[in-house]
């Protein structure tokens, strides 16, 4: 990160597998340079002050609210958003599986959602509901309730567990 005359600094991120060198204002947070800089609109903003968890994406493979973190300070760091799930058009497993459990409604949640899901990958299918809860918490959701969330990420895991057991 380096820093010109008019206080705005140039940052170099990995965004999705792919390097980005953006001059940018030191306050734009992380959600705005996803959308706006990068044109990257999946990561959803709400109240922009770390509560609802809609502009979550992942640092460094944990789940981070990212209206609360600003860009330079993910400078050198590896950021995934939802855009990174889909193969080549293809819904991912674990999208299926919201898609195949009506895990969402109006689907404004559903990104961030997602994104702290695929951060739990590898976990144990046996792990109990409860924790799974705990840790989908940050991100609320106003449509659906939570129920078929946690079922389609136990469906993921549970066939993530089988495809590793064969
Ligand atoms: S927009 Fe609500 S936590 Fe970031
Ligand atoms: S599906 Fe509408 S807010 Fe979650």
């Amino acid at each position: 990160m380096s820093a010109d005359p008019s206080n705005n600094c140039s940052v170099c991120i990995q965004v999705n597998g792919r390097e980005y060198t953006r001059t940018v204002e030191p306050r734009v947070h992380l959600a705005d340079f996803l959308r706006q800089e990068l044109g990257l609109t999946g990561t959803h903003l709400g109240c922009e002050q770390g509560v609802c968890g809609m502009c979550t994406v992942l640092v460094d493979g944990e789940p981070v609210k990212s209206c609360l973190v600003l860009t330079p300070q993910v400078e050198g760091r590896e950021v995934r958003t939802v855009e990174s799930l889909d193969q080549d058009g293809e819904l991912s497993a674990l999208q299926k599986a919201f898609h195949d459990k009506h895990a969402l409604q109006c689907g404004f949640c559903t990104p961030a959602f997602l994104m702290v899901a695929q951060s739990l990958e590898g976990m144990s299918a046996d792990t109990e509901r409860g924790e799974l809860r705990e840790a989908l918490a940050g991100v609320l959701c106003r449509c659906t309730g939570y129920k078929k969330i946690v079922d389609a990420v136990e469906e993921w895991l549970g066939a993530q567990e089988g495809a590793r057991n064969g």
